[in-house]
């Protein structure tokens, strides 16, 4: 239970789901985190689910100038920051007629610009023994209904595992993606109860493993790329995603 002790910890959208949990689980192996969503109201409603050192930062991942000021914050707060999970992520899936060019535009700024905006904002406060966990998806790997733009958004992100890997290994910087399929979280709560309960059985028919994975399975697998346990993986995704990224079912 100490494998991220000394440790500082940023994780964007740490209200609810895997980024919630994934912030329950590095606290529990000893670190100092920092969770952002976009309303303080939701940010203390997690608080009061942690326990540990924490600091709740409400920060909108759309905003790209803001990302400046979230590092800012930061470097006021820490001495240095270790682990940085990006994990906040704009999920509207529509097909392509619905599209506006100002939906896009936010999507791309939420889940491809600002992170990359986040990390050159952070380059001064990472150590030199520092871990970036990219949250991807499945369908940056695969099509599937109305999962076009969010699915390209999510291959360029886990694009820069690679390029950043290589750009940041003289700084002590590793950079990893974390590729989830179909997990149970809160994302899906805005369809209610039955529309849930149909879209989760019709996932789950598409999942080699044959369930839809849990927020915790997410966040064991984000500790180990965070950990040192990891410091010979960069520039690769992990996938925990019941084999539907690769296996044919
Ligand atoms: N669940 C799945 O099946 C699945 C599959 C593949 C990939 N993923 C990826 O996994 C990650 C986590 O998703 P989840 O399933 O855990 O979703 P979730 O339970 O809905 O949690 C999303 C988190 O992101 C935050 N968030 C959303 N938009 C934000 C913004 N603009 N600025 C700051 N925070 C924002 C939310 O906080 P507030 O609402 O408080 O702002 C919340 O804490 C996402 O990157 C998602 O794309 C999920």
């Amino acid at each position: 239970m100490d494998r991220l002790t000394g440790k500082h910890a940023l994780i964007t959208g740490g209200t609810s789901g895997i980024g919630l949990e994934t912030a329950r689980q590095f606290l529990a192996e000893g670190a100092t985190v920092a969770i952002t969503g976009r309303s303080q109201e939701k940010l203390d409603e997690a608080a009061r689910q942690l326990e540990g050192p924490l600091l709740t930062i409400a920060s909108d991942a759309g905003d790209v100038p803001g990302q400046a000021a979230l590092a800012a914050r930061l470097r006021q707060e820490w001495p240095k920051l270790d682990i940085l999970m990006s994990n906040a992520a704009d999920i509207t899936h529509l097909p392509v007629e619905a599209w506006t060019e100002e939906a896009f535009d936010r999507l791309l700024a939420t889940n491809l610009k600002s992170p990359f905006f986040l990390i050159k904002d952070l380059l001064p406060l990472f150590s030199q023994q520092s871990s970036v966990i990219l949250v991807g998806s499945v369908s940056a790997y695969i099509g599937h209904e109305n999962a076009t733009v969010y699915g390209a958004a999510k291959a360029g992100l886990l694009s820069y595992t690679r390029g950043l890997t290589y750009e940041l290994k003289d700084r002590g910087i590793r950079v990893n993606g974390l590729s989830p399929g179909p997990t149970i979280t809160n994302a899906f709560a805005p369809l209610g109860p039955e529309r849930r309960a149909a879209l989760y059985e019709e996932l789950r028919q598409t999942v080699p493993l044959h369930r839809l994975g849990t927020a915790t399975e997410l966040a064991k697998a984000a500790v180990y790329l965070a950990s040192d346990e990891s410091a010979y993986t960069a520039g690769t995704v992990l996938r925990v995603d019941g084999g539907i990224g690769q296996l044919a079912y």
